[in-house]
C-alpha cells in the first residue's frame, strides 16, 4: 500500500489524538519548508518524525509550539485548532518543545533552569514535587543543582533540557534531536528515560529525529518525511522491517547488498 493510500485510511492504533495536524504549510520568507503535512498523535504514545538533514522536522515541531507560524493548515489540540498561538499560550495548554541544540540557560544553574521551565506554573508545592521527580529521573543534575549549566557535558545539557521541560508539566512533550552529537552509550540512557518518562509520567511525546534506530526503538509509530512531506507512516516495528527505511534511513543497504553478492556467488560454485 502506498504512504499515501495508508494516510487516508485511519489506522487502528490505541487512544485518541492529543494532537492533529493537518495540510501544514509553514514558510521562511518565500521557501515552504513545510509542504502540506498530516500527522497524528495519540495519547500515551511515543510518535517519531524521521528524515534527513533539511527535511523539514525541526520546522514542524517550531510551528506546533508556536514558533513559527503556519500560512495554512490545523494543528488540533484539546478541542481547538492552536496554529498561530502565541509560544507561551501553547505552554501554558500543556504543549513543551524542548529545542534542537537544548538552549540551557549556560549562566544559571541546574536548579535554576529547572525553575525556569516551570514559569507559566503557580502551584508550588507540585512544582517542588517535580523537581524532586526530575532529580529522581536525573540523579546527575541532582548531583549538579549548583552548577552553571554552561559548564556541564553535552549529555548533561541534554537531560537538563528534557528536564525543564518537564517542569512545566506537559501532557505532550516536543523533542528535537535529542541523539544530536552524543555518543551511542548516552543516547541509549537518554531515551531509555525518555521510554520510562513516557510510560511511568504518562507524557505523551513527539520525537523528532535522524538516528532513526534508535527513536525506532522507543516509539510507538512513525513518520517519514522529505522535502516538507511525510512520505511514510506506519508502526514502529514494521518501520524499522521496512526495506525503504532499512535502506535509506539505517544504513543498512551496504550490508545487504555484499549479502546478495556473497549469495550469487555460493550459488555459482555450486
Ligand atoms: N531560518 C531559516 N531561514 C531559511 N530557511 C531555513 C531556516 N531554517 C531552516 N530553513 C530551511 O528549511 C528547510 C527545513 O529545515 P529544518 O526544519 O531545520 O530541517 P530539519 O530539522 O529536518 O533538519 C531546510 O531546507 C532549511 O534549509
Ligand atoms: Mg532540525
Amino acid at each position: 500500500m502506498t504512504a499515501a493510500a495508508r494516510m487516508s485510511e485511519p489506522m487502528p492504533r490505541g487512544g485518541e489524538a492529543v494532537l492533529t495536524v493537518k495540510n501544514l504549510e509553514s514558510y521562511y520568507g518565500p521557501i515552504m519548508a513545510i509542504r502540506g503535512v498530516s500527522l497524528e498523535v495519540r495519547q500515551g504514545q511515543i510518535v517519531t518524525v524521521l528524515g534527513a538533514n533539511g527535511a523539514g522536522k525541526t520546522t514542524l515541531l517550531k510551528t506546533i509550539s508556536g514558533v513559527m507560524n503556519p500560512q495554512k493548515g490545523q494543528i488540533l489540540y484539546a478541542g481547538g485548532d492552536i496554529a498561530g498561538w502565541e509560544p507561551d499560550r501553547v505552554v501554558r495548554a500543556g504543549i513543551v518543545h524542548v529545542p534542537e541544540g537544548r538552549e540551557v540557560f549556560p549562566l544559571l544553574t541546574v536548579e535554576e533552569n529547572l525553575r525556569m521551565g516551570a514559569f507559566v506554573r503557580s502551584d508550588r508545592e507540585g512544582v517542588r514535587r517535580d523537581e524532586e521527580m526530575v532529580y529522581s529521573y536525573f540523579p546527575i543534575l541532582a548531583e549538579r543543582r549548583r552548577q552553571a549549566a554552561g559548564t556541564m557535558s553535552g549529555g548533561q545539557q541534554q537531560m537538563l533540557a528534557i528536564g525543564r521541560g518537564l517542569m512545566a508539566k506537559p501532557k505532550l512533550m516536543l523533542l528535537d534531536e535529542p541523539s544530536l552529537g552524543l555518543s551511542p552509550l548516552l543516547v541509549k540512557e537518554i531515551f531509555a528515560i525518555i521510554r520510562r518518562l513516557n510510560r511511568e509520567q504518562g507524557v505523551t511525546m513527539m520525537l523528532v529525529e535522524q538516528n532513526a534506530r534508535v527513536a525506532l526503538e522507543v516509539a510507538d509509530y512513525g513518520y517519514v518525511m522529505e522535502l516538507g512531506r511525510i512520505v511514510m507512516d506506519d508502526t514502529a516495528p514494521r518501520l524499522l522491517m521496512s526495506k525503504d527505511v532499512q535502506e535509506f534511513y539505517l544504513g543498512v543497504q551496504e550490508q545487504t547488498q555484499r549479502g546478495q553478492k556473497r549469495w550469487k556467488q555460493k550459488k555459482t560454485w555450486r
